[in-house]
């Protein structure tokens, strides 16, 4: 079977724990997943959910976005782009893989300058937010104003 060719069992319904155990993901977790957008279910006459066996590969990309440090929104935001009646095809995954690179890069680069900054902080533990490269990286919290202030680390957060 080719990424083109979603074979005859691309068909087949799945339950929330049937979905959980093959995708080793929690059941709460793929809850949470269907709230955020990111996957889709069709409910029975019981109105018990029911998954496409194609949200299969979509948990598991949405696992290794999480992996990467990709935001769930920019993911949920390139899954618009994926067809949600079949499983994506090779070119609608090379699409959403490019579209995550520039947000890949840019976590790159900030986790480089971070390494960089904390040469200073072996054998220290001040964890000043003047000194700190680990605790205040490139100083993000200066323009906050005076005061003691919460820093959440590099990045958009999820
Ligand atoms: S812990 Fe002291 S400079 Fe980072």
């Amino acid at each position: 079977m080719n990424d083109d060719d979603p074979g005859p069992r691309a068909t087949e319904q799945l339950s929330v724990g049937q979905l959980a155990e093959r995708s080793a993901v929690t059941v709460s977790a793929l809850h949470f997943y269907e709230r955020r957008g990111l996957i889709a279910s069709t409910r029975t006459a019981g109105n018990q959910r029911r998954y496409a066996r194609s949200v299969l590969r979509r948990v598991a990309v949405i696992r290794a976005a999480q992996r990467a440090g990709i935001p769930l929104a920019l993911v949920a935001e390139s899954f618009v782009e994926l067809p949600t009646d079949a499983v994506p095809t090779r070119d609608d995954w090379q699409r959403l893989s490019a579209h995550w690179r520039g947000e890949l890069d840019a976590r790159i680069n900030a986790l480089e300058k971070l390494r960089g900054s904390l040469g200073g902080c072996i054998g220290c533990g001040c964890l000043s937010l003047e000194e700190c490269g680990f605790v205040n990286p490139s100083d993000l919290v200066a323009g906050q104003g005076p005061g003691a202030r919460a820093f959440d680390g590099p990045g958009p957060t999820v």
